[in-house]
């Protein structure tokens, strides 16, 4: 029997993936490639919207992959790639984009957020089609579920858009897909900033817990996140949400339920608590960073397992591009 099919990825934009990365994703993509025929990309073609020096980015892209690996990606079980290494991805997007609106890609609000940091001069035509090839992505392996943070909805709603718009003009093509956000989880905020999605391209580090750093520093930043003068350990995400925010971390790395969690703080301050989360913390990056690191010392091997893992896409990926080529009407070479 087919397993049904999922699809992530995440972009290359940092030396090391953030733990909103981690719980928001990860975790789901490690429990979910057990039932379904999954597929995870490094999307560094993504990751040109940004300045990017070369060298770092392909060291980036490394090390996301690493770290897709060291969180529990199995590469022999589910298909890990980068997406460059497989063109199809270009060359639907640049198809899809023909049936997309301009006022359509012009709504998605990562794009407004991103043009309005930078300005219309810093703002480049790749950010605005960033949606259109997220959704090439997708269709491409004909995707039932594709699991995300709440930020990357709105790409998935578009991504569904386009292809019944395409299935209705040309015939059935694409599965349309539906994205799987865990609601508790969907977002994980800024540790300095909590009213702030926690980010790989925060402005200030303080914030932000890499999964690749030292555990002494995240231990750290865990200590000298904003809380607030009320010195009780309870869930109020209007009221309190540096500690709802610490709270929800703690629930999603331990597995246990946020009330339990209350009990066992009640009465003591945040400094405990605090300790309790660090604990926590370093004791599931550390292996994950050690892990990361070593799968780094070899990259040939690296290397190896990403090329045969592209060879395994490409096939699917070729696949539904030839199909599409076919419907619209393009000329083949014999
Ligand atoms: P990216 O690289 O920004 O983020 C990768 C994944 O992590 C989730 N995430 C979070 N979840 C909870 N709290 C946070 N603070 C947090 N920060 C990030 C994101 O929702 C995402 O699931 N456009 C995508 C990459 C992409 C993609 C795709 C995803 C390209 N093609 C196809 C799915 C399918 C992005 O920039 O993710």
């Amino acid at each position: 029997m087919t397993r049904p099919r999922l699809y992530s990825g995440m972009q290359p934009s940092a030396d090391s993936l953030q733990i909103g990365n981690y719980i928001g994703a990860l975790m789901q993509w490690r429990e979910l490639q057990q039932s379904y025929d999954a597929y995870f990309s490094v999307v560094d073609l993504h990751a040109l919207t940004q300045p990017n020096d070369p060298a770092e980015l392909r060291e980036k892209t490394r090390r996301t992959a690493a770290q897709y690996i060291a969180a529990g990606i199995e590469p022999s079980k589910s298909t890990l790639y980068v997406q460059s290494h497989v063109p199809q991805h270009a060359e639907l997007a640049w198809v899809l984009s023909t049936i997309t609106g301009f006022g359509e890609a012009g709504r998605m609000t990562q794009f407004k957020d991103k043009s309005a940091r930078y300005g219309t001069d810093a703002t480049n035509v790749g950010l605005f089609t960033y949606p259109v090839l997220m959704a090439a992505d997708i269709l491409l392996y004909q995707t039932d579920v594709v699991p995300v943070g709440d930020d990357q909805k709105q790409h998935v709603e578009l991504t569904r858009d386009l292809a019944e718009r395409f299935n209705n003009r040309y015939g059935a093509t694409f599965a349309v897909p539906r994205p799987v956000i865990q609601k508790d989880t969907a977002r994980i905020f800024d540790l300095q900033n909590p009213t702030a999605k926690m980010s790989k391209s925060a402005e200030s580090d303080a914030g932000v817990l890499w999964m690749l750093d030292d555990p002494s520093v995240s231990a750290k930043k865990i200590m000298r996140a904003v809380t607030d003068s009320d010195g009780s350990v309870r869930f109020d995400r209007e009221a309190k949400p540096g500690v709802s925010n610490l709270l929800v971390i703690y629930a999603a790395l331990t597995g246990r339920q946020i009330p339990a969690i209350e009990d066992e703080y009640a009465g003591r301050g945040y400094g405990d608590f605090k300790k309790g989360l660090a604990e926590v913390v370093v004791g599931e990056f550390g292996p994950v960073r050690d892990r990361a690191l070593a799968l780094l010392d070899d990259r040939a091997e690296l290397d190896r397992v990403l090329a045969a893992n592209a060879a395994k896409a490409s096939e699917v990926a070729g696949a539904t591009l030839n199909d599409v080529y076919d419907r619209i009407g393009l000329l083949r070479r014999v």
